[in-house]
Parts: structure tokens; C-alpha cells; sequence
């Protein structure tokens, strides 16, 4: 029983075709045409598997073999296809095709399994489109109810719906997913860190993954003009926001420091011309870390600079929270297992915390999840430069194919 390197290879390709951006990178926002082809191919390969297909709540793609015994809870497999702008082929794309492989391998060689065995492609993990994330994950499992849905609007004002509608995903069973109805989890994924590199490692596993904290500030100054506004009688609001950014860095390399990171992603500021003083700003902040606690106190630090500085300088504030996901432990019950079939192929898995978050994190509120990680090159990943070898996501899918065997039987 063994994955083929040409079809994971082929598929990644494949997918890789559909980018809003060529030759700069992935650009694959969800339920966009180039996220709707790459579905596609999704699906038509589920198909000629005789896999059932059907869209869960939230417009997750869910391809499902089913099991010798009726009505029993299913194991998933999955990641996502949605990526960041500019992005790379591999996040949530390998963990895609490894799944699909170990379907094809499973109908194939007709492994027998008692439970259903679900592909799961979820929709929206990155909050590209819809500026928060896991938006599939969390809708299924009930985190995010109907009623918020029609609050996340994407830059044109669209919302999640109609977006969805539009794209032609149409919800097909709108339950939401229980405890019950799932045994187990497992997500491959890259590693998007250095550590596997550095060890010279090429299998890593999960125990933990970061828990979040994002909200998007906006600084109200005044607008003037550049040249008649003496430097003593401005209020401007980029001004403002440079001091909060930099501080930003500041209370997580230093003041929590290690492993607490924090991030301000993009700046808008208005009216954004050379002659006029800035009136408005906008910017995200972004923190992670595998401790709540710590979480909670850089938020806490960051949110008294902004008050602070904003109150300094005369300038107004508003802070409209985007994402707050809490740390969590992944089942120590899948993990043992995927360790003792990565030990059986001669591999020691290296134990280890994801900086960068997953539906898993979602997923593991409602059931068992294990995560495999493969060597993302030189570290790099939500970029262009992004690569994992073909090599090393074999391994991976391999060792993931049988822990899916074992526990779907
Ligand atoms: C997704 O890649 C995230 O960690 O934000
Ligand atoms: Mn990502
Ligand atoms: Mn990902």
C-alpha cells in the first residue's frame, strides 16, 4: 500500500494552474473562477473514485467512500485550496492531495474500511476573501452561525452567501456537524516554518497549534494641508498609527518576547496623497501564540498603546475585532498512531507547536485531530517562493494514508 509520487506531483501542478496571479504567485481567493477550477478538478477526480460529493454548510467540498458498516461516524481527511494573495502551490493544496491520493489508493487496492472515508476541501481557511478565517471549518461546526455569515463582506461588498450562490456552491446538507458524526481527523500539511529544515528532518507532528488574536484598528485624525499646517497644530493620523505599529513590535520581541509573534500585515491610509495630511488609517494586528494567557496580555498591551498614543496626539480610535481562536491540543490518540506508523517506516516524527493555524483547530473542538508536517524550503511559505519537495510530501501521504487505514477500519 504506497501513494504515487507522479500523482501527487501532477495534481499540485494541475492545481497550481488556477491563479488569478501567474507568474506571481497563487492567488486563489475563495469562490472565486480560479478557486471554482481547482474545486473542480477536486471533484472530478473524487468522481472517478465513485466518491459521493456534496457541499456541507459553510461550502465545504466533501467527497465521501463509503464505508462497509451504515451509519457509523466517518474519519476526514483534508486542507483547503483557498490561498493568500501571492501565495504559494503548496499550503492546504498538499494536504489536498494527499488526501485524494490516499482515496485513490484506498478504492484502488479496495482496502476494506468500516467507516466512511471523507475527502474534505474547506472553504475560506486563509480570510482572504472574507478578511477572518476558517470561515468553512467554523461555519460547519456551528462556530459561526447562519446569521453571521451575511455579516462577512468581501472588499466589494459581497457577502459570503452570495458569493458561494454565485459560484454555483450550493449547501446540499445543511446540518451542522456533532461530535458524533466524526471519529477522527488528520490534516497533512507544510511545515511553513524552518524548523524540520534546519534538523534535517522530514516529518514533523503536531501536538499543538497557536491560538489567534486579529483585529483591525482605525485611527480618525484630521486632514489638512501639508503645507499651510504648522507641525505643532496637526493631528495626523498616520503619525499615530506608525507609533502603534512599532510598538507592536516592540511588546512582542521584547516585552512578552518569545514565542509570542505579532504582525501588522498592510496599512490603508486616506486620503493618501503627497499634500495632504493623513485623516484616516486602518490597520491589522495580528498575534499568535500557544498560550492564551500570553495572547491575552500582548492584545491587552497593544490595545493600551493604541489608546495611549491616539489620546497623545489627539487622534480618535476604533477596534473591530476579526479573529479570536484559542490555542488548542491536538488528540494524543491520533498522534500515537501516526508516530507508530511514521516509526514502522524507519522515521522519527519530530513532536511539534504550528505557529500557523488550520481548520484542524476548529475540527479538534469536535473531534480526534492529528496533523502531519512536511519541510517547507529555506521556511518560506505564503509567498511566491513557497516549495516542499514532491519527495517529502510522498513520505508524509504515505504515512498518512495508513494512520487512515487503520482508522477507518
Ligand atoms: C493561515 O495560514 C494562518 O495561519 O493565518
Ligand atoms: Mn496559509
Ligand atoms: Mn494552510
Amino acid at each position: 500500500m504506497e501513494t504515487r509520487m507522479e500523482r501527487i506531483e501532477k495534481d499540485i501542478e494541475a492545481i497550481a494552474l488556477f491563479t488569478a496571479t501567474p507568474g506571481s504567485g497563487i492567488t486563489r481567493v475563495t469562490f472565486s473562477e480560479k478557486y471554482i477550477r481547482a474545486r473542480s478538478y477536486i471533484i472530478e477526480e473524487l468522481n472517478s473514485l465513485g466518491a459521493r460529493i456534496s457541499a456541507t454548510l459553510g461550502g465545504n467540498l466533501r467527497g465521501r467512500l463509503e464505508g462497509t458498516e451504515k451509519g457509523t461516524a466517518c474519519v476526514m481527511m483534508g486542507s483547503h485550496l483557498d490561498s493568500v494573495l501571492h501565495g504559494g502551490k503548496y499550503d492546504g493544496v498538499a494536504g489536498v492531495v494527499s488526501a485524494l491520493e490516499a482515496a485513490r489508493v484506498i478504492v484502488e487496492e479496495e482496502i476494506p474500511h468500516r467507516h466512511p472515508i471523507d475527502v474534505i476541501v474547506f472553504a475560506e481557511e486563509e480570510g482572504s476573501r472574507f478578511g477572518s478565517g476558517l470561515i468553512g471549518s467554523r461555519a460547519w461546526t456551528g462556530h459561526l452561525s447562519l446569521d453571521d455569515l451575511p455579516h462577512l463582506r468581501d472588499n466589494e461588498g459581497m457577502t459570503y452567501l452570495e458569493a458561494m450562490e454565485r459560484s454555483g456552491v450550493l449547501t446540499d446538507d445543511p446540518s451542522v456537524l456533532e461530535a458524533k458524526d466524526v471519529k477522527a481527523m488528520i490534516e497533512l500539511h507544510i511545515e511553513q516554518g524552518i524548523v524540520l529544515e534546519k534538523r534535517g528532518l522530514q516529518i514533523g507532528l503536531v501536538e499543538r497549534i497557536a491560538g489567534i488574536r486579529q483585529f483591525l484598528v482605525t485611527i480618525h485624525g484630521v486632514s489638512n494641508h501639508a503645507g499651510g499646517t504648522p507641525m505643532g497644530l496637526r493631528n495626523d493620523a498616520l503619525q499615530g498609527a506608525v507609533r502603534i505599529i512599532a510598538e507592536t513590535e516592540e511588546i512582542a520581541a521584547h516585552t512578552v518576547g518569545d514565542p509570542t509573534v505579532a504582525t501588522v500585515g498592510f496599512v490603508i491610509c486616506e486620503p493618501g496623497q503627497f499634500n495632504i495630511i493623513p485623516g484616516k488609517v486602518q490597520f491589522p494586528v495580528d498575534i499568535r501564540d500557544p498560550d492564551s494567557r500570553r495572547l491575552d496580555e500582548t492584545a491587552k498591551r497593544i490595545l493600551a498603546a493604541v489608546e495611549r498614543i491616539c489620546l497623545h496626539r489627539g487622534l480618535t480610535f476604533e477596534v473591530t475585532p476579526k479573529s479570536d481562536i484559542a490555542p488548542v491540543a491536538l488528540s494524543q490518540e491520533v498522534s500515537s498512531l501516526i508516530d507508530k506508523v511514521a516509526r514502522r517506516k524507519g522515521i522519527e516524527p519530530l513532536r511539534m507547536t504550528s505557529g500557523a493555524l488550520h481548520d484542524s483547530s476548529i475540527m479538534a473542538a469536535i473531534t480526534n485531530v492529528g496533523m502531519i508536517f512536511v519541510p517547507s524550503k529555506d521556511g518560506r511559505s505564503h509567498c511566491p517562493e513557497e516549495f516542499t519537495e514532491i519527495k517529502d510530501i510522498k513520505l508524509g501521504a504515505d504515512i498518512f494514508l495508513d494512520a487512515m487505514v487503520q482508522l477507518s477500519s
